[in-house]
């Protein structure tokens, strides 16, 4: 075989790499119980050291702003990414999971005779969905988007500030048309339940970050223009009040072992594999409102 026709045929691409190890995966399911159990103990320890490898990695390339740029750029790679999600030391796509979110409330929608779909996803912080079926000519299909499909969004996706809604496609009805259920929301009787007066929108300094406490919970409320976002005042190293730890430029420093995270998106500059924990917020009139989770 010609030196370039070998050259390709042994070029790692994700196709053949997943195919070699699929061939491998079938080969290892044929061992008795006992040799598939080292197997698997081996490529756990591999995994291991690869996750502990890359994770140093990540941590070194965020501390330089030229080096997370580039890094970001090498995530759109797909090989890079799915090794990277394998590792979870990334987060899901946005589009992967605002897929999420929508899934978590399609049932609800399709109890009604409706459905909802993803058009567009434009990162950093906006998303353009459509309500289709019965829900896209429902009269009550504002308070279907605001409070099922945005809620769900918004607390799987807190970056997200901007739900657009695209236009109906011809032809959608009301499952329910001429009964009095047909103007009723799937998410009607849940709509307002559990928010929680947080503070007064004009209590959170613009780029700055304040302590709250809401039902005996000590929350954090971070500032970006209008938007907002909110964590329990947990660290995700140790669990201890991050309070009292400086805010400077979006990123909080924990005053007791110096884990940093970006309170915009709620990351850990630190330690890739963890998160701050999140609560969904909303603005209501001049009152930020939360719901515990
Ligand atoms: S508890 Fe925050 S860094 Fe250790």
């Amino acid at each position: 075989m010609p030196t370039q026709e070998r050259e390709k045929s042994t070029e790692a691409t994700f196709d053949n790499l997943l195919a070699r190890i699929q061939a491998l995966e079938i080969e290892v399911s044929s061992f008795s119980e006992s040799e598939r159990n080292t197997v698997n103990a081996l490529r756990l320890s591999i995994d291991a050291l690869n996750k502990e490898a890359f994770a140093r990695l990540i941590r070194a390339l965020k501390s330089n702003p030229a080096a997370l740029s580039a890094m970001k750029d090498a995530i759109k790679d797909d090989l890079v990414y799915s090794v990277l999600r394998h590792h979870e030391l990334i987060k899901p796509a946005l589009a992967e999971r605002i897929e999420k979110a929508l899934a978590s409330v399609r049932p609800f929608l399709e109890s009604h005779g409706g459905d909802v779909e993803l058009i567009a996803v434009e990162p950093p912080s906006s998303v353009t969905i459509r309500l289709k079926g019965a829900c896209s000519n429902c009269p009550a299909s504002d308070l279907t988007l605001r409070e099922g499909v945005e809620k769900a969004i918004r607390e799987v996706c807190p970056e997200i500030v901007e739900i657009k809604r695209a236009s109906s496609l011809p032809g959608g009805q009301c499952a329910s048309s001429g009964q009095a259920i047909a103007f009723i929301s799937p998410f009607a009787d849940q709509s307002e339940a559990g928010w929680l007066f947080a503070a007064a929108f004009e209590a959170i300094p613009d780029a700055g970050v304040g302590v709250f406490d809401v039902q005996g919970r000590s929350i954090l409320l971070s500032r970006f223009g209008e938007k907002i976002t909110c964590y329990e005042n947990a660290c995700a190293h140790m669990g201890m009040p991050l309070d009292g730890g400086v805010f400077k430029d979006g990123i909080l420093t924990c005053p007791h072992h110096q884990f940093q995270y970006h309170l915009e998106s709620g990351e850990c500059l630190t330690a890739p594999e963890v998160q701050l924990h999140t609560h969904a917020v909303r603005v209501k009139g001049k009152d930020v409102e939360v719901k515990l989770s």
